[in-house]
């Protein structure tokens, strides 16, 4: 196993991010709970040890909290927020609440001696700050590192033994060298050498498949999205024939998108594997029609989705293992038992197929963030439009249709959709904006085409800038993409008279509109 550092998770909003920091410096790392036992944390055999920032106060009764032994160990530590209060806490300094709290960019000076943190960093440097208590005094044997206006430890040190803390968040992008600071501390203090690669990845986690299963069979949902599409790929690998890729077409995918996964993982296509596709559009809008309620519509294509792919499976006859597309993301947000369990229950569309008697689940990416899936993706030589997809839900345009659900208004808003994307694509925005789609309003209003009058569908057009899907804000999309994308949808896609851009941010808005 690679070389590790090890997070731990004080329920800060960023700990995914500082994961992903050390990640981008090829160092791999894991995120714990807080309430990891030290000796759990040692038997990993981390380089260095992250503390996250986390919503409590430190002097709060019953507030997530340290032992002195965890300082202790030889092994570098850097607190982050409230993870740096709470080394100065625990080790004998002062917290209290700030008299200006702090949020926002913020110009952070560096003090002399630079510290080996600050290595090739400008003075002064814009950091994110974002906190109510800061550090009084700091604890005996630490020298303050930096400082702000308003904050007069803004970072600190005890280098002899290996212990930094600061209080703003070098994981946000807003901390312009943010990423340097963390690269300092992983490779500069702990000695990191950095060969976390993801073509190292992929080819370990075949060999290790291919150990692990044998001759086993294995059965994999594929849905045509990056997750599924990887793992597939990896276990295709690694087993070949003995792989059989259900894809279960519910006529709520994209325009031509079931062709389009069935070139690249049907018989035609550049893999071994047994695929099976299920033409199974007209199950899904008979049960549908008339169903209004948008979670009533989410249970009930999950549920179908199951019960069409239990019925596979029980075709193809025995299955060992069970692949899922699980990623790190996933296994943050379900809760690590500490405090980050930020639960989106609503996105994992159905469950397990509780049919299938299959002995083990298999989840090759369960350690992955999604850009790291995406470049085993592209190491794997999986086709670039299906690795940089941007996320679509397992619903689908059962979601994006405001209302019941007919064969006519999936073909609208497809359509809609086509072009919406093919527009984008022409204008360059395709990989930049972080989703954007066509969903259909259930209004109708009047219109004129022609010399008649028309009562049709209005479009929306939504489009957002984000990271983490858990906030958005509405992307700038430019007035002549807009309109040009109007006047072809109100063109082309018959029964459409009206197209509206969404504004909206989230919160309060979604990206779905259902
Ligand atoms: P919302 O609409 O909650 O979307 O702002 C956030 C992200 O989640 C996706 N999403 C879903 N994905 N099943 C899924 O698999 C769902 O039911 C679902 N609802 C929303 C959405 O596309 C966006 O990326």
């Amino acid at each position: 196993m690679n070389e590790k550092i090890v997070v731990i998770d004080f329920g800060g909003q960023y700990n995914q991010l500082v994961a992903r920091r050390v990640r981008e410096a090829h160092v791999y790392c894991e995120i714990v709970s807080y309430r990891t036992p030290l000796t759990e944390i040692l038997a990993m055999s981390p380089k260095g040890i992250i503390l996250t920032g986390g919503p409590n106060s430190v002097y709060e009764p019953g507030a997530p909290a340290a032992g002195r032994e965890l300082f202790e160990t030889g092994i570098p530590v850097l607190g982050l927020c409230y993870g740096a209060q709470l080394m100065m806490q625990v080790l004998g300094g002062e917290v209290r609440r700030a008299p200006e709290r702090e949020y926002g960019k913020t110009e952070v000076a560096l003090d002399t001696p630079v510290s080996p943190l600050f290595a090739g960093v400008s003075d002064p440097t814009i950091c994110w700050m974002s906190h109510n208590d800061y550090i009084f005094r700091v604890a005996p044997g630490f020298r303050v590192t930096a400082h702000t206006d308003n904050c007069p430890v803004a970072a600190a040190e005890n280098a002899e033994k290996r212990l930094y803390a600061f209080q703003f968040h070098p994981e946000v992008l807003h901390s312009v060298q943010g990423t340097r600071m963390l690269e300092n501390f992983v490779r500069g203090i702990c000695g990191c050498r950095g060969d976390w690669r993801m073509e190292d990845f992929a080819e370990r986690t075949v060999r290790e498949l291919r150990e692990k299963i044998g001759d086993g069979k294995v059965l994999c949902a594929l849905s045509g999205g990056v997750d599924s599409s990887v793992a597939a790929v990896l276990l295709s690998r690694a087993v070949g024939k003995n792989l059989t890729c259900v894809f279960v077409d519910h006529g709520l995918l994209r325009k031509n998108e079931a062709n389009e996964v069935e070139a690249v993982f049907g018989p035609e296509g550049a893999y071994e594997l047994n695929f099976v596709r299920v033409n199974a559009r007209h199950r899904f809008y008979v049960k549908l029609a008339g169903v209004t309620d948008p979670e009533t519509k989410r249970k009930i294509i999950g549920e179908e989705f199951i019960r069409v792919f239990e019925e596979e499976a029980k075709k193809i006859g025995r299955v060992d293992y069970l692949v899922q597309g699980t990623i790190y993301p996933d296994v943050v947000e379900s809760g690590l038992g500490g405090e980050s369990a930020t639960i989106k229950s609503h996105h994992n569309v159905g469950g397990l197929p509780d049919y299938v008697d299959f002995r083990e689940i298999v989840e090759p990416l369960r350690l992955l963030f999604k850009d790291e899936v995406r470049a085993v993706g592209l190491h794997l030589g999986i086709p670039e439009y299906l690795v940089m997809r941007q996320p679509f839900p397992g619903p689908g345009l059962g979601i994006r249709i405001i209302g019941d659900v007919t064969e006519e208004k999936v073909r609208m808003v497809q359509d809609a959709d086509a072009i919406f994307r093919e527009e984008m694509a022409n204008a360059g925005l395709g990989g930049q904006v972080g989703q954007y789609f066509a969903a259909l309003t259930n209004v109708r209003s009047v219109g004129v085409m022609g010399d008649e009058r028309t009562y049709d569908y209005a479009i929306a057009l939504r489009a957002v800038d984000t990271i983490d899907f858990m906030t958005a804000d509405c992307s700038e999309i430019p007035y002549g993409v807009l309109k040009k994308v109007t006047s072809r949808i109100v063109n082309e896609v018959s029964h459409v008279n009206r197209v509206f851009y969404d504004l909206t941010s989230k919160p309060p808005g979604t990206i779905e509109f259902e």
